[in-house]
């Protein structure tokens, strides 16, 4: 039988990056290598088939933008959609992984896997823990059970619902909270620990294809001494939609809680998600604000922006 293609989507980060010195791991500058020269450095990737690789973007991803999130989910469903493909791994930068990997799993809704993955070290590091990672992605993307968007990194898979960055140094950067990783690659072999998750995405999301301009939705923080003055701020300006990073169970400084209820009276959509980064909003039946069921506050900010513009593709069809 004939061997599928993985495609190797490339889009930056720390992976791709460059420092002046081996032994420096953070004074690197991000994006600078292409991903042919990334994978012409891996050649055991190409024992398990073959790879065709695309550079999609060359940013740090902390630049990420909606251009280039709309440009890389039209490739993602341009090669998933072919027969001889049999799953895509996506370099990217770790510091925005998370909210790629949800947005593309929202709006793509994969069938085959989608495996983003990233490295700590710069790709010219004494050590670089990039070739590693896009080996075990290749792994995950060419697993018989894999699909859906999932991240691997430092040998682990995580859901793109629950992955998240949780350290700014180590190489084994994410977390998968409470839920916990999916599972492991170990000597390049699948070990899981769960069940694969299916429709990690409540709905799918078509919207994006019809909007020129992304609503506008900020998150802010509630902490001691918040204050109603950004979200006023900011209801001035037009924002289209707030989410809240509460503290603890959802809880909102009474003063914060003031604005935000006026927003929301104004029309503004608003959505309740906590600071911890474990547990999720627990909601009662007499919340005024509703909750974020389970979302981190930056992927929560993915969902309404989503929501907002399917609505908006809704009144204008
Ligand atoms: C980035 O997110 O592009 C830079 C940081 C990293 O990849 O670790």
């Amino acid at each position: 039988m004939k061997l599928q293609n993985l495609v190797i989507l490339g889009t930056g980060g720390t992976i791709a990056g460059q420092a002046g010195n081996a032994l420096d791991n953070i004074g690197y500058t991000a994006a600078q290598v292409g991903i042919e020269q990334l994978l012409a450095a891996i050649p055991a990737l190409h024992r398990s088939g073959p790879v065709m690789a695309e550079q999609v973007s060359q940013i740090d991803s902390k630049d990420m933008s909606f251009a280039v999130w709309t440009r890389l989910a039209e490739r993602v469903r341009h090669f998933l959609a072919r027969d001889d493909v049999q799953g895509i791994v996506i370099t990217h930068g770790t510091d925005t992984l998370e909210e790629t990997a949800y947005f593309l799993q929202a709006v793509c809704q994969p069938h085959k896997p989608v495996v983003l993955t990233c490295a700590m070290r710069p790709a010219t590091a004494l050590a670089p823990d990039g070739p590693q990672n896009v080996l075990d992605a290749a792994v995950v993307a060419r697993h018989e059970g894999a699909r859906g968007v999932v991240v691997v990194c430092a040998g682990t898979i995580h859901s793109a619902l629950d992955v998240q960055k949780v350290h700014t140094y180590q190489l084994d950067a994410f977390g998968s909270g409470d839920a916990g990783p999916i599972g492991y690659v170990e000597e390049g072999k699948l070990r899981l620990v769960r069940n694969w998750p299916l429709a990690q995405v409540p709905y799918a999301q078509d919207a994006i294809k019809n909007v020129a301009n992304w609503p506008q939705v900020e998150i802010i923080m509630n902490y001691a001494g918040a204050s109603a003055a950004l979200v006023q701020a900011l209801v001035a300006q037009g924002v289209r939609g707030l989410v809240v990073a509460a503290t603890g169970n959802g809880t909102l400084h009474h003063a914060l809680q003031d604005g935000l209820l006026q927003a929301q009276a104004a029309g503004v959509r608003v959505v309740r998600s906590t600071r911890c980064v474990n547990g999720r909003v627990l909601p009662l039946s007499d919340d005024a604000i509703q909750d974020s069921q389970g979302l981190s506050p930056v992927k929560a900010r993915v969902a309404l922006m989503l929501e907002l513009m399917a609505r908006d593709a809704r009144g204008s069809a």
